[in-house]
């Protein structure tokens, strides 16, 4: 028995408006190790992997933890980029990022593609922060535990509803900081298919005679990360 953490379609808006960074993704551990996850908000941190256990804290402000970063990067914390899906309710959030100096890369959708930027230095992202679907954080999470890097979660419930939709899902503490390995327990494996080019993978192309797709497969036992390119013959 397997747990599938599963979302066919990462970026319905991205999609639409043929932007970047859609993916369809799925994650599979051993039953019962990945978080059942309501579908709600969960307010995420991540950094790339190198950096000391323990060295960002949802419980902190965003300011503590960019200076955590920067200081065990050696850098200022106007040298840090942090990446935060462009919404009015991270108005707060992106003032206060901005006050320090750090550079804001705003992204219209798409938040398991931007946190999984944090692991590659080509992004030049080192830190998501912000608020985003519960789902997708354990996605994210799951690439995170195949190639690094720290990730924390809390769920964020609005209203008695999503409240009670917790304790349906066998959630009790909602105020309770999820990290990278609460959230994926065991080893798992992240697959993820571009559905438009992104900086992951290459999206959907259509070529005369075929469909082509770029998948990337990571698998957490072995820290292997595999590229496929598929071509699916049209007839
Ligand atoms: P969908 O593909 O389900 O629309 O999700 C896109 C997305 O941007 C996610 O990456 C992100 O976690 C969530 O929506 C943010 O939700 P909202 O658009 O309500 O701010």
């Amino acid at each position: 028995k397997i747990d599938i953490a599963l979302d066919p379609l990462e970026g319905t808006t991205i999609t639409a408006k043929a932007g970047p960074n859609a993916l369809a993704v799925l994650a599979a551990a051993a039953e019962g190790c990945l978080l059942n996850a309501p579908d709600v908000y969960m307010d995420k941190l991540a950094v790339g992997p190198g950096y000391p256990d323990g060295i960002i804290d949802l419980a902190k402000s965003p300011t503590e933890n960019v200076q955590a970063v920067a200081k065990a990067k050696g850098v200022a914390p106007s040298d840090i980029i942090v990446c935060v899906l462009d919404r009015p309710r991270h108005a707060e959030l992106i003032a206060e990022l901005r006050g320090l100096g750090c550079g804001v890369v705003l992204i219209g959708d798409g938040d398991v593609a931007g946190v999984i930027a944090v692991t590659d230095e080509d992004t030049t992202i080192d830190m998501y922060m912000g608020q985003g679907g519960a789902p997708e954080g354990v996605l994210a999470a799951a690439a995170l535990r195949c190639v690094g890097g720290q990730f924390n979660g809390r769920l964020v419930f609005r209203n008695d509803d999503e409240r009670g939709r917790a304790a349906k899902w066998g959630i009790d503490d909602l105020d309770r900081i999820y990290t990278r390995d609460d959230l994926v327990t065991a080893d798992v494996i992240f697959a993820a298919t571009g559905v438009t080019n992104g900086s992951i993978v290459r999206g959907v192309h259509t070529r005369p005679g075929y469909i082509e797709t770029e998948t990337i497969l990571m698998r957490s036992k072995t820290g292997s990360v595999r590229r496929m390119l598929y071509r699916n013959p049209v007839r």
